[in-house]
């Protein structure tokens, strides 16, 4: 259970529509060479602007929670603090972010044990030992780049591809 829609800044959610409507598309282009008007459809645009430091937001990515959070300067601290080569899954916040966004963490909402969404996302969830998101199903604990820390999970929550198309907006896939 956990997650309850109505914790969450729904203003995010501009690209869900596209995803359905990428099968309409489909028939309409299927002459064509591997089109980039489907790949562009089923990407989601998310404004980031609203988002404060500490503050986290939930959208929806190929139908599937996705998390953006902008980190707090001690946020920052901790997870360049980690000891990184002692990782289940070694990776610097640096690499899961991007230049000069390194306070923005982009990641999907699914615990990489089985899938559920953890919790942290939204304002007065746990977010686990380590400040980052908690997974209720089995107690998988993310750090605050969303890395695995502790519990089954075997891997850090997936970045998916993304890039900054402006200072305020990110475009995911
Ligand atoms: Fe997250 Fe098992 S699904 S800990």
């Amino acid at each position: 259970d956990g997650i309850r829609r109505r914790d969450f800044l729904d203003i995010a959610a501009v690209g869900t529509a596209a995803v359905g409507g990428a099968a309409v598309l489909l028939p309409l282009v299927s002459q064509m060479a591997p089109s980039k008007d489907v790949l562009a459809a089923s990407s989601t645009e998310v404004d980031v602007s609203a988002i404060e430091p500490g503050q986290a937001i939930k959208a929806v990515f190929r139908k599937q929670p996705l998390f953006v959070r902008r980190l707090t300067p001690a946020e920052v601290q901790a997870a360049n603090a980690a000891p990184v080569s002692s990782l289940r899954d070694p990776e610097t916040l640096e690499e899961r972010t991007k230049e000069g966004h390194a306070d923005m963490l982009v990641t999907m909402g699914v615990c990489t044990h089985l899938g559920c969404v953890p919790l942290g996302a939204a304002e007065g969830e746990v977010k686990g030992e380590f400040g980052g998101y908690f997974c209720p199903c089995h107690g998988s604990h993310y750090d605050t780049a969303g890395r695995i820390r502790k519990g089954p999970a075997p891997t850090n929550l997936e970045v998916p591809e993304y890039e900054f198309t402006s200072d305020t907006v990110i475009q995911v896939g």
